[in-house]
């Protein structure tokens, strides 16, 4: 019969969706744990704790820039320091 074909064939499709789902849960689940430095909860940075993120960046390349506090060789692009460096709990 032909509906029961279709049934059959609806089944291991979400069989194999809801395995996939799996795999990509299981991947995260055991991801290393991010490595980045976090922001310091110093003089210095601890007032960007309260502020809106993107306000917080417009900031940090006052300090964080070649002549200053250059940034160590090879850092990734970084238009959003907070993403990457992400507030301390
Ligand atoms: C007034 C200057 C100043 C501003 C503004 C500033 N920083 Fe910094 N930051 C420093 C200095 C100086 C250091 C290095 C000395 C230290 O570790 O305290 C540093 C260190 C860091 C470190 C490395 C900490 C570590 O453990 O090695 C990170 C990450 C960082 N800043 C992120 C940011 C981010 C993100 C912002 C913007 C929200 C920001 N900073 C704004 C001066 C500044
Ligand atoms: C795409 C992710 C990313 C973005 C965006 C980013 N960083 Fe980084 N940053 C890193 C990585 C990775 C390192 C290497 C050291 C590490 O493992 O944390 C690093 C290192 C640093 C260090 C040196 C920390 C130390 O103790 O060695 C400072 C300071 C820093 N970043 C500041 C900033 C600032 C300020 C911005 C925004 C202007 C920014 N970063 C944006 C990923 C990022």
């Amino acid at each position: 019969m032909k509906t029961d074909n279709a049934d059959k064939k609806s089944f291991l499709y979400t069989a194999l969706f809801l395995v996939i789902c799996g795999g990509i849960f299981l991947f995260l689940w055991n991801a290393p744990p991010e490595t980045t430095v976090k922001l310091p909860h110093d003089a210095t940075h601890t007032k960007y704790y309260p502020m809106d993120k993107k306000e917080a960046e417009k900031e940090c390349q006052n300090c964080h820039n070649p002549q200053q506090v250059a940034f160590p060789k090879g850092h990734p692009p970084k238009y959003r320091c907070l993403f990457c460096h992400k507030k301390e709990e």
